[in-house]
């Protein structure tokens, strides 16, 4: 038996998420470990008893970011000492030994796949930190209801782990091999949520589209959720070009379920620059791909991730990247200045662009994504979406913010029975290059 979550003596647990969206899933899920261990959440780092930092490591900007905000927090555990402090997620597999150094304070440091073992690891004390980044290729955590926030969205993994190896990129060793949740806990976890009026399902993983459960591939596994009555809305994230089958076009091109968006990051336009950091494909392979998706998929949204400063990228490389982005015209792009990662396997070529180089060009590609942006979102004033409402809009007075099914926001002023969770018809009437903003129509 779990103790009741109003116990006055039950130890209190603040839990702060950094990073992706695996992360913010992934601290659910410890939320659901530690409550049915008997503790309590608070939003209030003073009065918890356990304080827990769910980290990213992607990029070095994002770990300097926790060693400061860690700092902070050592303050509460000096003016008490039994608080327990601890560092989980990417950072803590990442680089614990330099991470010990610098954050001696820490009593506990807990990879991806420790979070299971969480209570018992909590449980140990002692002076030296308790460390647990045994990472686990069966670990899928899939028999574990996450803890849930209400909301409309709600995401669910189905992989985890990453095979692929980007020269770049620290994933596959902080997180460790590929492994999928079956199909059958997924589908639960599901149902559970369309019968607490979620609306909105959000596949998660890595490299979603490499998920495979014996017989199941990405593109069946899709058809099952899609077919899970209350469910209205089915997206994933994030894919990789390389595992995007006809099967996965085909499910969904015919499945209207199967929002018509796709997070197909690319990170360069330049072959040269591709081949160095692995990626898997050419530029003229992933332009063939994008054509095949709008072929299937007419009223295709289409983001991106784009690194630029890679180390050996010259300015006609960096060029061809701005010539992809013209050629494929995103709806969004997320854009990051390349970060050197220690264990990757771009850590021994350097790091050739200098960090101002690196800056221009980062500053060139979000002017020319700005541009490409509003342009895409101007060519849709007039037109009507179907929005699913999630609640008030940031702007406040009484607007209403959802999404269309392109994932693109649209604000509008609220009607009666326009209450979270509806979808109404909505006309453009305005846009910028992030939103829409327009009337129920
Ligand atoms: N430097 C900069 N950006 C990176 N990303 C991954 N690794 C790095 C790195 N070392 C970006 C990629 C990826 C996104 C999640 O983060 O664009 O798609
Ligand atoms: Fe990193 Fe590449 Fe795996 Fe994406 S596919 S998580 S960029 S190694």
């Amino acid at each position: 038996m779990t103790e009741p979550s109003t116990s006055p003596s039950a130890r209190k647990v603040y839990l702060e998420t950094y990073g992706c969206q695996m992360n913010i899933a992934d601290s659910q899920t410890v939320r659901a470990v530690l409550r049915r261990a008997g503790y309590d959440a608070t939003a209030d780092p003073a009065e918890a008893d356990v304080i827990l930092l769910n980290t990213c490591a992607i990029r070095e900007h994002a770990e300097e970011r926790v060693i400061g905000r860690l700092s902070d927090l050592a303050r509460l555990k000096q003016a008490r000492p039994e608080v327990q402090l601890g560092l989980l997620g990417c950072m803590a597999q990442h680089n614990r030994a330099a991470l010990i150094e610098r954050a001696p304070w820490l009593d506990l440091i807990a990879g991806p796949d420790a979070y299971r073992r969480l209570p018992e690891l909590l449980g140990r004390g002692g002076f030296e930190p308790t460390v647990d980044v045994r990472l686990d290729r069966g670990e899928t955590y899939g028999d574990i209801a996450p803890e849930y926030e209400k909301s409309v969205r709600a995401y669910v993994t189905a992989m985890r782990g990453c095979d692929r190896f980007c020269s770049f990129c620290v994933v596959p060793y902080v997180r460790g091999r590929e492994r999928s949740v079956p199909p059958a806990d997924i589908l639960r976890e599901v149902r559970t949520l369309a019968a607490a009026g979620v609306r909105e399902i959000v596949l998660l993983g890595q490299t979603v589209n490499a998920y495979r459960f014996d017989r199941t591939d990405f593109a069946a596994l899709l058809r099952m959720v899609a077919a899970v009555e209350g469910v209205e809305r089915i997206r994933f994230t994030s894919p990789h070009p390389c595992d995007m089958s006809e099967r996965l076009i085909a499910a969904m091109a015919e499945e209207p379920r199967i929002q018509p968006y796709l997070h197909l990051p690319v990170q360069s336009g330049s072959n040269r620059v591709l081949a160095a950091m692995e990626r898997g494909y050419t530029r003229e392979q992933y332009l063939d791909l994008v054509e095949r998706l709008r072929a299937a998929i007419p009223e295709i949204a289409l983001s991106t991730d784009i690194i630029v400063g890679f180390h050996g990228e010259e300015e006609q490389d960096f060029a061809a990247t701005l010539e992809l982005m013209r050629t494929v015209a995103y709806d969004a792009a997320f854009t990051f200045k390349y970060s050197r990662r220690e264990h990757t396997r771009a850590f021994r070529l350097g790091d050739s662009v200098s960090e101002a180089e690196k800056g221009r060009r980062l500053a060139e590609v979000i002017k020319l994504q700005e541009e490409m942006g509003l342009a895409r979102n101007r060519a849709l004033i007039g037109r009507e979406f179907p929005v699913l409402i999630e609640g008030p809009a940031r702007r406040g007075e009484a607007m209403l913010a959802g999404k269309t099914p392109q994932f693109k926001t649209a604000v509008f002023p609220g009607r009666a029975g326009a209450t979270p969770g509806a979808t109404v018809t909505v006309r453009v009437e305005s846009a910028s290059s992030h939103s829409l903003s327009g009337v129920i129509a």
